[in-house]
């Protein structure tokens, strides 16, 4: 496979070509897992110095790449700050990330309440895995994880979602305090 050419809009166009043929959506992330890290490798396609830069306040930048005009199909590069990350979340639709630059711990979780109060939600860490350059992690709508670069310089992973994360009302959890609330991440 030619990584060393592989843009942005060619990725999109099999994106579209996946959705259109794929049974289910095991079945799309089976097919993008590939793709996600072909572009990532193909950095030098997409990646730009302002990609780097990330929202101190949120402790990570995300840049969208690509949107359907219905939100699907979003492509996203996020940064993440040296010491910084996310709270556990989700994201309302499938997810599948290839890391670009410097590693990122990823924490797994799975909800171990039964959902019966509205704002309550237990967690417990089921795994975690540092993921490198090229390395790719797919997570079915649901799945619960939480980002974390514990490197001491800005890492990049490109994010392709079934759906735009802002507009899935996808929630974030605070374990300790057995919370869940709504999760709106600062878009450039
Ligand atoms: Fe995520």
């Amino acid at each position: 496979m030619d990584s060393a050419a592989y843009s942005i809009p060619q990725l999109v166009e099999d994106l579209r070509s996946i959705r259109a043929q794929a049974k289910d959506e095991r079945d799309i992330m089976n097919q993008v897992r590939p793709l996600a890290r072909r572009a990532a490798l193909a950095k030098e396609a997409w990646l730009k110095p302002e990609m780097f830069e990330a929202d101190a306040g949120q402790g990570f930048g995300v840049t969208l790449l690509h949107e359907e005009p219905d939100h699907t199909l979003a492509v996203f590069a996020v940064s993440w700050l040296p010491g910084r990350g996310t709270p556990p979340h989700d994201h309302g639709t499938w997810a599948v990330v290839a890391g670009v630059h410097g590693p990122e711990l990823n924490r797994f979780y799975e909800r171990v309440d039964d959902r019966s109060r509205k704002g309550h939600a237990e967690l417990k860490q089921i795994g975690a895995k540092t993921f490198g350059i090229g390395e790719v992690v797919a997570m079915p709508a649901g799945a619960v994880h939480a980002v974390w670069n514990e490197s001491d310089a800005v890492s990049v992973s490109l994010h392709i979602y079934g759906k735009h994360i802002n507009f899935t009302q996808r929630s974030q959890y605070d374990p300790d305090e057995r919370t869940e609330t709504p999760f709106v991440v600062k878009v450039n």
